[in-house]
């Protein structure tokens, strides 16, 4: 055997602020399988992970609920590490961004950049909330597309449109946090020069570090030219106070990263373990990132960059995968698609979802859509007809006429060899992360074991008392082609392996060891290894779902900043007009003689005006705030040289005035007392 490789694994570190969901899911799931493949090769493989605690959202979330930024960090954790845990998601060491080792690491590589003269500083402007007395991060600006117009949008990009912008761009502009208008405000802010490290990072990312798809986009970034990255926050922020500038903060995304060095660094302090022989720039350990495809460029760019400069080796490779989608759909709150990982294990079995996404999972970027009907089908046509299946038919034979003792011999050796030699592609496409490949061989392998006990009817043997040792031959084999599926399997499947090796009476199986079968092999009785997904329980599970969006949608409505938008907000001035302008209208006080209902009209009031000498028929669209009988006898003001317009129900000569958005709030103009009808308005 070769001797075993080091290898250090991460996943992206979740957002402190928020629970795991199915999407996420994509990426641990990808990760822990990828993970516990190389630990069943025997590798020395190491899978780190911690929680992303810094940032605005975590120190605004924990405003709302009233509590410390630090009780919020602990309690999301430790919910977290409980969905992990439950998925069989397997890290050696979780940490947190959050901690000593983090903020003595996020120091240390500042100062080498600064020293090394790669940080900058220069004074920028940026939206201020002045009622929340903070900066506003791009997202925390919402206000009308600049381009469409589209209202709601957040201040880089517009959801409807695609535009991206500047924060100062967006009409209408409010702070998400108290519905201010935001000002420009200027600060001096702390810059890391990305441009130092062009020639390095268009080498490396040719390099083979990254699927081709990622190099290429990062092409356009050179194309654009490497633009200073802004690394600082003012107060209030939840992060790292930067050591020589009090008052500054470094960026959420500065330290982050970072959060990989410190959770290995308080791995290796644990075990005695020196973490800078993983780190530094000669390790003769591997590094691999496993990240979403959304935030590539902070792993591609600034991150090989800041590992550069301040003297740390670089990842030897970075693996992005697409995001999940539901039905085709990118998950929404407003669809109900945006399935929490605790409310999936409430209801359903996680292997279900661990070999669903590694059948869907492939080493490129695309998406990966979960259909629930396609989910449930296919894993109950795989997993449970083809694979669990092969171990029921054959053990109630083995228990019942050989006291669960399997035969001495190979029934059909060539079969037993086609399985065997299927490992080294197996084990190429899980180390190339092209787990739907090896699920479909792994099935197609599943389907052949099938065929032989469909061929030879071990129950149609059993009832010929001379056929006896043939039972047991088939039988046996059969249990030996799924030891060897269940193998090829664990990486995906650990819990139904752990209990198939209950069941098999083994020491828990490794890569080598599958090519080894089990012959005069006492095994254990056979438990049902795994029921069908019940279409009903995910039922639940979708209605779950439901009921807490709009749990989270009341309070977030019952949270959000009251809008204090006043009446020029809602109404804005119209364009300046000329005196001459204003002269051209004859406005005159009417008395309302009559006013009645107008058949077949919703809104409108018919008024007969009386202006002294000439009556005007108007109609009004005021009925919705008016009774006509409150408004007979009544003055009030008219545009008398209006032209007339002919309406569905009548000639139209004039309008009154009235104010207000409309609806039951519409109030006609009344003249002070002791003006008479006909007078002029001037
Ligand atoms: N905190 C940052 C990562 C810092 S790493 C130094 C972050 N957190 S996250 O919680 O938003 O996302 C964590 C990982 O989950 C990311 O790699 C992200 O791409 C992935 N996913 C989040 N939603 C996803 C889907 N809907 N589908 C697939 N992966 C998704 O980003
Ligand atoms: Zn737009």
């Amino acid at each position: 055997m070769t001797s075993p490789r080091k290898i250090l694994v991460t996943s992206a570190l979740p957002y402190a602020n928020g629970s795991i969901h199915l999407g996420h899911l994509v990426e641990y799931l990808q990760t822990d399988i990828w993970v516990r493949f190389q630990k069943m090769c025997g590798h020395n493989c190491t899978y780190l992970c911690a929680d992303d605690a810094h940032g605005t959202p975590i120190m605004l979330r924990a405003q709302q609920e009233g509590i410390s930024p630090e009780t919020l960090i602990g309690r999301i954790r430790a919910e977290h590490e409980a969905d992990f845990a439950d998925f069989q998601i397997e890290f050696d060491n979780y940490h947190s961004t959050h901690s000593e080792e983090n903020q003595f690491l996020a120091n240390h590589i500042y100062t080498q950049l600064r020293d090394a003269g790669h940080i900058s500083r220069r004074t920028i402007k940026q939206a201020y909330d002045e009622e929340a007395g903070m900066f506003l991060p791009d997202r925390f600006v919402k206000g009308d597309c600049p381009k469409c117009g589209a209202s709601d949008q957040y201040g880089d990009s517009c959801e409807a449109c695609g535009a991206t912008y500047s924060p100062a761009e967006l009409k209408n502009a409010v702070s998400a946090i108290s519905g201010s208008a935001p000002v420009e405000r200027e600060s001096e802010h702390y810059f890391f020069k990305l441009a130092d490290f062009e020639p390095m990072l268009k080498q490396w990312t040719q390099g083979e570090h990254m699927q081709p798809e990622i190099a290429n986009k990062l092409q356009e970034w050179f194309e654009a030219g490497l633009q200073e990255w802004d690394i600082s926050r003012d107060a209030p922020y939840w992060g790292f106070e930067i050591p020589d500038a009090s008052g500054k903060y470094f960026y959420v995304w500065l330290d982050a990263p970072i959060g990989y060095i410190a959770s290995c660094k308080h791995h290796c302090d644990k075990n005695g373990l020196d973490y800078q022989d993983f780190w530094k720039p000669d390790s003769d350990v591997e590094l691999y990132h496993f990240i979403g495809k959304d935030i590539a460029y902070f792993h591609t760019l600034f991150w090989p960059a800041m590992l550069e400069g301040a003297g740390f080796r670089k990842p030897d490779a970075v693996f992005c995968h697409g995001f999940l989608t539901v039905d085709g759909k990118k998950m929404s709150k407003s669809r109900g698609t945006f399935i929490k990982a605790r409310t999936y294990l409430d209801h359903l079995n996680p292997e279900y979802l661990r070999y669903y996404f590694a059948a869907k999972l492939s080493s490129g970027i695309d998406d990966i859509d979960l259909n629930l009907e396609d989910f449930a089908q296919r894993v109950n046509s795989d997993l449970v007809g083809k694979l669990v299946n092969i171990a029921s038919r054959c053990a109630g034979f083995i228990k019942k006429r050989h006291q669960n003792q399997l035969c001495e011999l190979i029934d059909n050796p060539e079969l037993l060899a086609d399985f065997i030699a299927a490992a080294p592609k197996l084990a190429q496409q899980y180390e190339a992360r092209e787990f739907g490949k090896t699920m479909r061989d792994i099935m197609a392998l599943a389907d052949r074991a099938n065929q032989y006990i469909d061929e030879k009817k071990p129950w149609i043997m059993a009832k010929d008392d001379t056929l006896g040792q043939k039972v047991h031959d088939v039988c046996s084999m059969g249990i030996n082609l799924f030891r060897i599926l269940i193998g090829y399997l664990k990486p995906v499947l650990p819990v139904l392996a752990q209990k198939a090796e209950l069941f098999l009476n083994i020491e828990p199986l490794s890569w080598e060891q599958l090519s080894t079968p089990l012959i005069d092999h006492k095994i254990n009785k056979f438990k049902p290894l795994m029921t069908r997904i019940d279409l009903e329980k995910i039922e639940a599970m979708m209605q779950q779902t439901q009921g807490e969006l709009e749990q989270e949608h009341a309070l977030k409505l019952s949270n959000s900043p009251k809008k204090t938008t006043t009446a020029l907000d809602k109404e804005p001035l119209a364009a300046e007009i000329s005196f001459d302008d204003f002269a051209k209208l004859d406005l005159r006080i009417a008395r309302i003689d009559k006013a009645k209902h107008v058949k077949g009209a919703d809104k409108l009031l018919q008024l007969t005006l009386n202006l002294d000498g000439a009556t005007k028929n108007v109609f009004a669209g005021i009925k919705s705030a008016y009774q006509p009988e409150e408004l007979e006898g009544r003055l009030t003001v008219m545009v008398a040289n209006l032209a007339p317009r002919k309406m569905r129900f009548g000639l139209s000569e004039g309008m009154v005035l009235a104010a207000g958005p409309g609806g039951d709030e519409l109030f006609i103009l009344q003249p002070d007392s002791g003006a008479k009808p006909g007078m002029k308005v001037k």
